[in-house]
C-alpha cells in the first residue's frame, strides 16, 4: 500500500458506477486497465461539450452570432492545447486531426525532405503509427533496442553520427505504449539538433500523464514536433493535435486540399492560406477541439505533478503485487522503485495461459478490461519476446494463412487518473487466479482472430445500449 492514500478521482469521470455482467450470472463495476488505448470522459468535457452544443454552428466566415461563437470556442481551444505544451503561437502553429496516426500522416506527407537529407531515425520501440508514415514516405534507419526493451541510446548517437548530414529528422515516442518507457526526449533532441536534424515526439501517450514543454525554438533542446490523441486524454470525441514548427507549413502545398485551406481559387491558380487553415481541410471538429480543451482544463486543474505522482504510486503497488505471482512475467522494467521513469503500462505474460485466453477470462470472468496481443508495436513485441527472424518469418506466414491462434504477444495492463488501488487488488487477485488455473469458463478460440469466447455465454449488448 501507498504510505498516503491516494487522491480519488473518479467522482471527476463518466460511467466508472455502470454495472456490467459477469459470467456467473452477477453484475459488477467495469475495471478498466485499457487506458493506453483509450480512457472514459471526463464529466467536465460532456459538461463543456453540452454547454457548447447550445451554441454551436458553422466555424470559420460564418456571420452569425453562433458562427462567431463557434469560432471563438474553436480558436479558443487550439490556445489552451498549444499554452498546454508549452507551444508559442509565434513559432508553432497546432492543426487539429483526427488523432495522433492522421498528424503523423501529415507530417510525414508535409515534411520538406530534401534528396540529400532526407533519412528519418525512429526506433524499433514505436507504434506502428511513428513507423509506418515515414517508411511510405522516405528512407528510415530503426535505432536498435537494449535487452529490456529501452532505447540504445549508444545506438542512435552512432546512427546519428554516421548519418549525420543526412538526418532530416529523428522521431520517437516520448512513451512506449507497451513498456510505458519514457524516452529522453529533451537530451536526444538536443544530440538531433546538433547535427542539423528536426525532432518529433509522438506525444500519444506520453501527454495525458506527464508535462510537456516544447520550448522556444532558440532552447537547442527544444521539440520540433508534438502530436496528441484526445481519446486518451479522456476526451473521445474524434479529435487530435499536430503542434510544431510553423515555418514548415508556411510552404508547399497541403496535404490534402479543399475548402478552408484557400485565400483565393481562380480557374487557373489557387493561393493557400496561411498555417493552421491551409493544413485543415474542409470543415473541422468543433466539438472534438472543446473537448479536448476542456480535458486539458481538468488535467491542469489536478496538476500534472500530481497526475504522475498518482500513476506512479499505482505502478509501484502494481509492480510490488506482480512479483508474488507465480508463473507471472512482468516484460521491460519491473522494479516497483523506478517509476518516474515509465508510466503506468505494463505488460505481462502468464506461463501456462495464452496472452489472448488470459484477457478474455480477465473480461469475462473478473470484468477486468485490458489489450492483448502486439499493441500496434510488431517489432517490439517480437524483440521483448527474443522471437528470432525464422520465428518470426514462421509468425508472418501463420498470419497470411488467415491463423492467429498462436500469434506472440502479451496483456497489457494500463493505469489513468481515476485508477485506484482497490483496481489494482482486482487485478492481481484476477491473475493470481487465472495463473493457477483458477478459472471456471470453458473457452473456445476463433483461429483467425486468436480470440477465446466462452463456450454457452453469450452477451447481449442491447439489453446496456440502443441506437
Ligand atoms: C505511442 C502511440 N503512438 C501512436 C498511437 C496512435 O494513436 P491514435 O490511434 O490515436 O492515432 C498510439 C495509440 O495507441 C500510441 O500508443
Amino acid at each position: 500500500m501507498p504510505n498516503q492514500p491516494l487522491n480519488d478521482y473518479r467522482p471527476l469521470f463518466i460511467g466508472l458506477d455502470a454495472l456490467i455482467p459477469f459470467m456467473d450470472g452477477t453484475c459488477g463495476c467495469y475495471t478498466n486497465l485499457d487506458n493506453a488505448a483509450s480512457t472514459p470522459p471526463l464529466k467536465a468535457v460532456q459538461q463543456a461539450v453540452d454547454d457548447f452544443l447550445v451554441y454551436y454552428s458553422s466555424v470559420h466566415r460564418g456571420t452569425g452570432f453562433k458562427s462567431q461563437l463557434s469560432t471563438y470556442a474553436y480558436e479558443q481551444a487550439r490556445q489552451i492545447v498549444m499554452r498546454f505544451v508549452g507551444a508559442d503561437p509565434m513559432e508553432h502553429t497546432c492543426i487539429f486531426g483526427k488523432n495522433t496516426t492522421e498528424a503523423i500522416n501529415k507530417l510525414a506527407r508535409r515534411f520538406p525532405f530534401d534528396p540529400k537529407r532526407n533519412i528519418v531515425l525512429t526506433s524499433a520501440m514505436e507504434h506502428h503509427s511513428n513507423d509506418l508514415p515515414w517508411r511510405a514516405a522516405t528512407p528510415v534507419i530503426h535505432v536498435r533496442l537494449t535487452p529490456d526493451g529501452r532505447l540504445d541510446e549508444d545506438d542512435f548517437d552512432a546512427q546519428l553520427s554516421m548519418h549525420a548530414d543526412k538526418v532530416a529528422l529523428v522521431a520517437l515516442t516520448g512513451a512506449s505504449n507497451v513498456t510505458g518507457y519514457i524516452n529522453p526526449i529533451h537530451r536526444l533532441a538536443g544530440k538531433a539538433h546538433a547535427v542539423g536534424a528536426l525532432l518529433l515526439v509522438d506525444c500519444a501517450q506520453f501527454a495525458p500523464h506527464r508535462k510537456i514543454d516544447m520550448l522556444p525554438l532558440d532552447h537547442p533542446e527544444h521539440l520540433d514536433f508534438i502530436t496528441i490523441s484526445a481519446h486518451k486524454m479522456y476526451a473521445p470525441f474524434g479529435t487530435g493535435a499536430l503542434i510544431g514548427r510553423k515555418d514548415i507549413f508556411e510552404s508547399g502545398d497541403p496535404d490534402m486540399t479543399g475548402g478552408g485551406t484557400v485565400e483565393i481559387v481562380t480557374l487557373d491558380s489557387v493561393v493557400w492560406s496561411a498555417p493552421p487553415e491551409r493544413e485543415e481541410a474542409g470543415s473541422p471538429n468543433t466539438v472534438g477541439a472543446v473537448a479536448l480543451a476542456a480535458a486539458i482544463r481538468q488535467l491542469e486543474t489536478v496538476g500534472m505533478s500530481e497526475v504522475a505522482h498518482h500513476e506512479a504510486a499505482l505502478t509501484r503497488y502494481a509492480l510490488e503485487g506482480l512479483c508474488h505471482i507465480q508463473g507471472l512475467k512482468v516484460f521491460g522494467d519491473n522494479d516497483p522503485s523506478k517509476t518516474e521513469d515509465r508510466l503506468g503500462v505494463i505488460p505481462i505474460q502468464l506461463d501456462h495461459v495464452p496472452h489472448f485466453l488470459a484477457a478474455a477470462i480477465l473480461g469475462y470472468e473478473f470484468g477486468i478490461g485490458v489489450r492483448s496481443g502486439c499493441f500496434c508495436a510488431h517489432p517490439y513485441i517480437l524483440h521483448l519476446l527474443g522471437l528470432s527472424k525464422e520465428e518470426a518469418d514462421e509468425v508472418r506466414h501463420r498470419i497470411m494463412a488467415g491463423d492467429r491462434s498462436e500469434m506472440p504477444g502479451l496483456i497489457r495492463a494500463s493505469f489513468g487518473l481515476y485508477n485506484t488501488i482497490e483496481d489494482v487488488d482486482t487485478l492481481l487477485d484476477a491473475l493470481s487466479h487465472i495463473s493457477k488455473g483458477e478459472y471456471k469458463g470453458k473457452y473456445v478460440q476463433d483461429r483467425a482472430t486468436g480470440e477465446y469466447s466462452p463456450v454457452g455465454w453469450q452477451l447481449d449488448f442491447a439489453d446496456y445500449f440502443n441506437l
